[in-house]
């Protein structure tokens, strides 16, 4: 019999540690360690799945036959861009996100709605009934697709070998546990050890396989960094639980670009694919307020005009409070402290809270302009034209920069019937103002942008 092997696990990183600490040296977490039992990887090896492995052999590169990369259409659309134009064979795809904030039933939709493919949808959390209720509340039927509640890896293949799935879901790859470690299902090892099984099973088979995983309240995929690296592609599921809005974006992708997005709303038939998301993240207003302005973003290869609201006031206690939503509040402090220094606007003694609407969360740095614009009205407390998008990026020198794919954010600033448009002076080189229907305002420093507006 093999030595039977215990080490330490931090719970939350994976981190590995032959005695009990009490502080992870990795990612500074205090009382993760847990033990955790571990066989010798040599008594694993090629045993655990049941597949004869392929032999390797070196070969030169230019012998290797490329078969056409084959994608497979999702039924989704917003999913097949995220995954970088369809599902790739023998990929593996990891979804993460909170609880309740869809998982399940994003996969089970996209099982249901693959109508040439059969899929096997493994749950380790919900009962068949539970399934059956929400496949029937999705209003979607299907003859190829099979649920089966099982949590044993070992037999999860065994029923595989049968079954020869097309399409494998595992919901979630926490409750998954593989006989050949003894440590509890979720525990780090056990993760590592089922996810590089469906790894083995996908590649040696071709089968895509889904793997849904929980993540921490810090926003963290729960346990293992170590599953992002296994898998061929990550997909965040997020959104604001009170808006009816669901982002998937891509953090990882092997197969295709990291920065694109699907928007979906959570509807009380399912999730329901956004393909206008400009026009549902604007607020139709008749009223016009101050602090509100529009940037013409760009997810991946989508541009998507979005409404930022700011809101500036007196600071009610010493020490004035900076608050974001959807925007990253480092960001903000640095476009503050830009209009402090370099424009002289008081702002360090002014509360400054803003607010990406419609829940959404931006990292494009095209919205910099608006976000200042929308903090200038309303610190002015003087409204912007709502005719008016901003697409700029601001340098710490208050210098007006340049984005990337200005074209395509102008043609749906365009197309949404804007009618002016602050843009960067070096995005405007190259342009010409008459092939637009809209109004080009070139820029270089915040002042012209604010005697536009407000002079
Ligand atoms: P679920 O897929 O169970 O989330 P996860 O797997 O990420 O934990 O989604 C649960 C939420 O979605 C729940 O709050 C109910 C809501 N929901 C709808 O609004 N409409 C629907 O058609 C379905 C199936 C769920
Ligand atoms: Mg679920």
């Amino acid at each position: 019999m093999a030595k039977i092997k215990s080490s330490y696990f931090c719970q939350n990183c994976g981190q590995n540690s032959p005695k009990w600490i009490g502080k992870c040296p990795a990612c500074g977490e205090w009382n993760t360690f847990v033990e955790e039992i571990v066989q010798s990887a040599a008594s694993l090896r090629g045993t655990s799945i049941g597949l004869e492995s392929k032999k390797s052999l070196p070969k030169k590169l230019l012998e290797v036959e490329f078969e056409n990369e084959n994608r497979i259409d999702t039924g989704s659309g917003e999913l097949n861009r995220v995954l970088g134009g369809g599902l790739v064979l023998g990929s593996l795809v990891l979804i993460g996100g909170e609880p309740g904030i869809g998982k399940s039933t994003l996969m089970l939709q996209i099982a249901l709605k693959m109508k040439h493919l059969s899929v096997l949808y493994i749950s380790g959390e919900e009962s068949e009934q539970q399934i059956k209720m929400r496949a029937t509340r999705l209003g979607e039927d299907k003859a190829e697709t099979y649920i089966l509640t099982e949590t044993s890896t070992q037999v999860i293949f065994k029923h595989l070998e049968k079954l020869q799935a097309q399409i494998i879901v595992v919901d979630s790859i926490q409750t998954l546990h593989t006989e050949t470690i003894e440590s509890s299902a979720g525990s780090i090892s056990q993760i590592r050890e089922c996810a590089n099984e469906l790894q083995q099973y996908a590649k040696l088979t071709n089968t895509p396989v889904f793997l849904i995983g929980h993540i921490t309240k810090d926003g963290n995929l729960a346990g293992p960094k170590i599953l992002e690296h296994m898998v061929d592609a990550v997909l965040q599921f997020e959104g604001d639980r009170n808006y009816g809005y669901r982002i998937l974006r891509s953090v990882k992708n092997r197969f295709g670009s990291t920065s694109e997005l699907g928007i979906f709303e959570m509807q009380s038939s399912g999730l329901r694919e956004v393909l206008n998301p400009s026009e549902l993240l604007i607020t139709q207003r008749d009223e016009n307020f101050s602090g509100i302005t529009i940037a013409a973003t760009v997810e991946g290869m989508r541009p998507m005009l979005i409404e930022i609201q700011a809101l500036v006031s007196s600071a009610a206690y010493g020490v004035p409070q900076r608050s974001t939503t959807g925007f990253d509040s480092r960001r903000l402090n640095m476009l503050l402290a830009v209009l402090e220094k370099r424009h002289g606007f008081k702002l360090s003694s002014k509360d400054v809270f803003l607010n990406v609407a419609g829940g959404i969360r931006v990292d494009d740095p095209a919205v910099d302009l608006a976000v200042v614009a929308a903090v200038l009205s309303s610190n002015e407390d003087m409204p912007v034209n709502p005719k008016v998008c901003f697409a700029a990026e601001v340098g710490l020198s208050g210098e007006i920069r340049a984005v990337n794919k200005v074209e395509q954010r102008i043609s749906e600033a365009s197309k949404l019937g804007f009618e002016k448009m602050f843009i960067s002076m070096h995005s405007f080189k190259g342009l010409s103002q008459k092939n637009y229907p809209i109004e080009l305002i070139p820029v270089s420093r915040i002042e012209q942008v604010f005697s536009n507006l407000f002079g």
